[in-house]
């Protein structure tokens, strides 16, 4: 991220997040917005691109497409990636023909001949044929001028991030304190277990942030609530926030408040494994494991009646890890500290989002479509722990958003995003009212969206609105 100081906003601070908020709608209703975002955000931040599995081999290549810029990955040797800007130097063609209807490309290249006039670059990114060179009289002798043209390129948990900003900061200091909270569930050991896409008719913003937090289980996924309460907490990590299980009455919190695995209501015994189950089935079989469900439909058997609920979660899990172990899939060691703190679901900024547990990873993205700020390319993928050879083959399917291919869970989420893409342009919306407790990851991501595209877009709900559509400066109250 570049340096931001010379923009002036209103910096709201993390304690402002927990105080009534409002921010503009501007952010998911305006062409002009979309536009601006090319410069302003797409081109200055970090970006997943990919996982390394899709190019385990020297020579395999994907390309990511965001914001009318198209950027090939390629792995010039074994523990080296290098990014490039998906075109030639000579007329502008594409080297990788990028189609609208395939969520990136992937292959394998020895090397990467233009198909226009065959000008030809080596994996690293060198000009090594230039067809009758010499009728430019020496003005292409300059390897600045014909060389592919690079950009930053770095990974962590398995992931592929790139940046545009020549000037930008490293990776992990993008991720701040993330990297430390995440890095235990060691994601780079997950493969994918299924991944899918849609172009969607809402903002890429709104698809994300019906993702962003737990407060919509109540009102969306209402069949989720005879298993217990989803009361959330939500909070900022710098530019990324994560969110977790909370109790409305303080006195109630135990150490599995903030955890991802929960008992249901009832004999623990039994609602830990319905619970699990309905989530599992319902989440297009993610968010959990073949084998996390077989150990809670043992519970009933294994414990006697009556066993407390923290000793039926202990069981679950010390038997699924043994059950894991025996076929070759080690769980990384976690602390219930380490856990704790790593909550239920982070929001990677701007447009990644993983739902993390010790052997599995339910991960969604989102990016614009074109300069249509009702449209969104959305994309949803389970990561899971496998035993060495046994990964699952998968590849990118276009899934249109109905239960029978996402599941019914996603299906529910679907069903708010497009109407609130359609409500927030009434002129009776008097503006957005997230919840300061609950829904703090996404006035987390205003805050700071706000900052990169420069606007005074995010308020105290009682601070007097800016009277030019968010951009006039305003004086700070703190
Ligand atoms: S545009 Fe690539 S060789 Fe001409
Ligand atoms: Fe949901």
């Amino acid at each position: 991220m570049s340096k931001k100081s010379d923009i002036p906003f209103r910096e709201l601070t993390d304690e402002d997040l927990a105080e009534p908020l409002t921010y503009n709608t501007e952010a998911f209703l305006s062409r002009e917005y979309v536009v601006e975002e090319r410069e302003l955000l797409w081109a200055k931040v970090w970006q997943m691109a990919g996982r390394l599995e899709e190019i385990p081999e020297v020579g395999d290549f994907l390309t990511y497409n965001v914001a009318e810029e198209s950027i090939i990955v390629v792995r010039v040797e074994p523990d080296k990636l290098k990014a490039y800007y998906n075109v030639c130097p000579h007329r502008g063609r594409q080297l990788i023909n990028t189609p609208d209807d395939k969520n990136g490309v992937c292959g394998k290249k020895k090397n990467f001949v233009c198909g226009f006039h065959g000008w030809t670059y080596s994996l690293e990114g060198k000009n090594t044929h230039i067809l009758d060179k010499q009728d430019w009289k020496g003005a292409l002798d300059d390897e600045s001028r014909i060389c592919l043209s690079e950009l930053s390129v770095d990974t962590w948990g398995g992931w592929i991030y790139i940046n545009m900003d020549p000037e930008c900061e490293p990776l992990l200091e993008f991720l701040g304190e993330v990297d430390r909270i995440l890095s235990p569930f060691q994601f780079e050991k997950m493969r994918f277990k299924w991944r899918q896409w849609a172009v969607y008719p809402c903002n890429w913003k709104t698809a994300i942030e019906a993702f962003m937090e737990p407060y919509h289980v109540s009102g969306t996924h209402s069949q989720l609530l005879k298993y217990g309460q989803f009361y959330a907490y939500s909070k900022p990590y710098g530019l990324h926030g994560v969110s977790g299980f909370d109790e409305r009455d303080a006195s109630q919190k135990t150490s599995q408040s903030s955890g991802v695995a929960r008992a249901g209501l009832g004999d623990p015994r039994i609602s830990t494994y319905e619970l699990a189950r309905e989530n599992y089935e319902t989440v297009n079989f993610s968010a959990s494991t073949e084998t996390l469900i077989n150990a809670a439909s043992r519970l009933q058997h294994e414990l006697p009646e009556g066993t407390p609920v923290q000793e039926v979660m202990a069981h679950w899990m010390k038997s699924a890890k043994a059950d894991d172990a025996a076929r070759g899939v080690i769980w990384p060691e976690l602390t219930p500290a380490q856990q704790s703190e790593a909550g239920l679901a982070w929001s990677l900024f701007p447009n990644q989002t993983i739902l993390q547990g010790v052997t599995f990873a339910l991960c969604y993205r989102t990016r614009p479509y074109g300069d249509d700020p009702n449209k969104c390319i959305f994309e949803s993928y389970a990561l899971e722990r496998y035993p060495e050879g046994e990964e699952p083959e998968t590849e990118w399917v276009y899934a249109e958003p109905t239960g029978d291919k996402w599941g019914k869970v996603l299906a529910q989420d679907f069903a708010n995003m497009e109407w609130v893409q359609k409500g927030m342009k009434s002129r009776g919306f008097r503006g957005t009212l997230p919840n300061p407790h609950q829904e703090q990851k996404i006035t987390n991501f205003h805050r700071h969206l706000a900052r990169f595209m420069g606007k005074d877009s995010i308020r105290l709900l009682d601070e007097k609105a800016p009277t030019d559509s968010g951009k006039k400066k305003k004086k700070s109250k703190k």
